[in-house]
C-alpha cells in the first residue's frame, strides 16, 4: 500500500500526510506524521473517526487516553471540539501529538499529557463531553472509575482496542457505572463501542 495515499473515512474526513500534494475535496483533512500508534490504516483508529464523526463534537471538551499521533483528538478539534486533552504513556506518541497537532493548527486547544489518567493535573480534572480510548481491554477495566469521575451526564464515550472475546466484560463493566450502550461495532479482531453516561 502507497504510504502516501489520502484515506477517506466516514462522510467527513480525510487522512494525509505532511508535505504531500493531494487534490482538494470537500473533506476536512487531517494531517498526520507517523511516529506512534494512530496513522489511520488500522481498524480500530478508523471506527472511532466514524463515531466521532457521527457524534459531531462542535463545541465538546474532549479527552483522548492513549492519544498515540494524536488522530482521533485532532480529528475532534477539526470538527469543532473546544479543546482536547491526549494523554499517553508513551514519550514519541506526545512528542508526535504535539507535532501533529501544530500540522494540523490546533495546537492551541490542544493539551499533552505524558503519564497516565491519574497523573492528570488537577487544573485539567474536569468533566468531559467526549472521552475516547482506543487503548487496551485491562486498561479500560483499570481505568474504568476515573473516566466515570471525569464524566457527566450525557458525556459520550468511545472506546475501542477491545478483542471481540473481551467485548462483553468491558460493555458490562461500563454499564455498572452508569453508561449506556448506544452502538456496539464488530471490527475483523477488535470492537469498538459507544457509549452515554447518564449517571
Ligand atoms: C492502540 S493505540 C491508540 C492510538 C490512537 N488513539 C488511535 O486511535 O489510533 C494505544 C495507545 O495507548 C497508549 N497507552 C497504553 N497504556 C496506557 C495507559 N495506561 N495510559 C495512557 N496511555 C496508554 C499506548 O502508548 C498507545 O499509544
Amino acid at each position: 500500500m502507497n504510504p502516501y495515499k489520502a484515506i477517506e473515512v466516514g462522510q467527513k474526513l480525510r487522512i494525509v500526510r505532511p508535505n504531500q500534494k493531494y487534490p482538494p475535496t470537500q473533506r476536512v483533512d487531517i494531517v498526520i506524521a507517523r511516529g506512534a500508534f494512530g496513522s489511520g490504516e488500522h481498524e480500530t483508529t478508523l471506527s472511532c473517526l466514524e463515531e466521532i464523526e457521527k457524534v459531531n463534537p462542535k463545541d465538546m471538551r474532549v479527552l483522548d487516553i492513549g492519544c498515540g499521533t494524536g488522530i482521533l483528538a485532532i480529528a475532534a478539534l477539526k470538527l469543532g471540539a473546544e479543546k482536547a486533552v491526549c494523554i499517553d504513556i508513551a514519550r514519541e506518541a506526545i512528542e508526535t501529538t504535539v507535532k501533529n497537532a501544530a500540522l494540523n493548527g490546533v495546537d492551541k486547544r490542544l493539551y499533552p499529557v505524558l503519564g497516565t489518567l491519574n497523573q492528570l493535573p488537577a487544573s485539567l480534572q474536569e468533566p468531559y463531553h467526549l472521552i475516547l480510548a482506543n487503548i487496551y481491554p485491562e486498561v479500560l477495566k483499570e481505568i474504568a472509575s476515573q473516566i466515570k469521575a471525569l464524566s457527566t451526564n450525557g458525556t459520550i464515550l468511545i472506546a475501542s482496542g477491545v478483542p471481540w472475546e473481551d467485548n462483553h466484560e468491558i460493555v458490562t463493566l461500563y454499564k455498572s457505572l452508569g453508561f449506556q450502550l448506544l452502538n456496539n461495532r464488530w471490527l475483523e479482531q477488535y470492537t469498538t463501542f459507544t457509549m452515554l453516561y447518564v449517571g
